[in-house]
């Protein structure tokens, strides 16, 4: 009903809004004198210790979640992650041992194939942790630990507030494992999670945006292609935003590491395609731009998304949206958001409900 919408046109926008105080409610009883803690999730910090390797299983959003907790946790930490497809992982050889970590991530806690990724899992090591938003759902109570996320009921097929508790999960987790195994120190720590606590606040900024975005989606509403390109924590990033678009809009989107581009996929960029360029990381940046100047002088329309304050140069982008200027992990916050509304609004402008694409259902307990 119109009430539950709280004067939204559709769930999804609603949720995109509802984004800071989601992350507010899931971190803020995690976080003590600014370090992590857990206590009343009931995970020790014994949880953490003597952890040789992690593997993340998901689907959809979810596993591009775990996709940013990976490139998170390896350069943060140094510790091999690997991000499995439930459904592939769970019919192929768990390579994981007693002391792999295993994190599940699922916004249901009823997805199938990653519940039965769990079961597979828990025969080789008892190092399982789900992050989860629906209380008491099958992953939650068969996991060995959950950390539950408190972005409230999700009601929007496609996942916005879900994906950046997600998010926001990981790097409590990661900074957690980073102490405990003292691959962290505890003043970097506190910077990373004083950081942390001011991503509500960076989203309410971005968010005064959204007319712009609504604007410049009006150039893809014909498209019938759109790539998303990063590096880094942009390029999983890319990976949301072209999933995103995809499932409400129908349009045809692929995200590609930037510099993988000239290896084939540059072929397909003619006159008028959208590129969203995603370069909000520092030491890859003018890599990125230079991948950007090889699409446009292909004819690529591009959106860049960046830290700049403006981009004059033409030659790099027709749109630029500016996010505020934050440590390079937290961009992603930013950035996502901006995703998330160029999915809507090109949604909402060819006339699609996004609130129920085709063929797509919100939790798939069959197989
Ligand atoms: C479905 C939904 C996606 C979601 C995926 C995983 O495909 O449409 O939005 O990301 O399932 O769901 P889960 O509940 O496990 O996070």
């Amino acid at each position: 009903t119109a009430a539950e919408k709280e004067g939204y046109p559709h769930y999804m926008i609603k949720e995109i809004h509802e984004q800071p105080r989601a992350i507010n409610r899931t971190i803020s009883p995690r976080i003590k004198d600014s370090l992590p803690f857990f206590e009343d999730d009931n995970i020790p910090d014994s949880f953490f210790e003597d952890c040789s390797d992690i593997t993340i299983i998901a689907c959809g959003t979810a596993m591009y979640a775990g996709m940013v907790g990976k490139t998170f946790i390896q350069n943060k930490l140094g510790i091999p992650v690997n991000v499995a497809i439930a459904s592939e992982f769970r019919y192929e050889r768990p390579v994981i041992t007693d002391k792999s970590m295993v994190i599940v991530v699922s916004q249901s806690g009823e997805t199938i194939d990653t519940l039965e990724a769990l079961r597979l899992a828990k025969k080789y090591t008892q190092k399982t942790l789900s992050v989860v938003n629906v209380k008491g759902s099958s992953i939650a109570r068969e996991s060995n630990y959950v950390l539950y996320t408190h972005a409230g009921p999700e009601i929007a097929v496609a996942s916005t507030k879900a994906y950046t508790v997600q998010v926001a999960s990981m790097y409590l987790l990661g900074c957690k494992l980073g102490l405990v195994t003292n691959r962290l120190s505890v003043e970097d720590a506190k910077e990373f999670i004083n950081n942390l606590t001011k991503v509500p606040e960076m989203i309410k900024t971005v968010l005064t945006q959204e007319d712009k975005v609504a604007e410049l989606t009006k150039r893809m509403t014909n498209a019938t292609n759109a790539f998303f390109i990063g590096r880094g924590l942009d390029y999983t990033l890319s990976m949301e935003g072209s999933l995103k678009l995809k499932e409400i809009s129908y349009i045809h989107a692929e995200a590609y590491a930037a510099g993988e581009l000239k290896h084939g996929t540059i072929a397909l960029i003619s006159d008028g395609v959208p590129v969203i360029a995603i370069a909000t990381q520092d030491h890859v940046y003018s890599k990125v731009i230079s991948n950007i100047r090889e699409v446009k002088a292909r004819g690529a329309y591009v959106t860049l998304i960046s830290k700049d304050e403006v981009i004059t140069d033409k030659t790099i982008c027709d749109v630029h949206i500016h996010i505020p200027p934050v440590a390079d992990e937290f961009t992603i916050f930013e950035s996502v958001v901006i995703l998330q509304m160029i999915a809507y609004y090109t949604s909402t402008g060819r006339g699609v409900n996004p609130d129920q694409p085709r063929n797509l259902a919100k939790s798939v307990t069959v197989e």
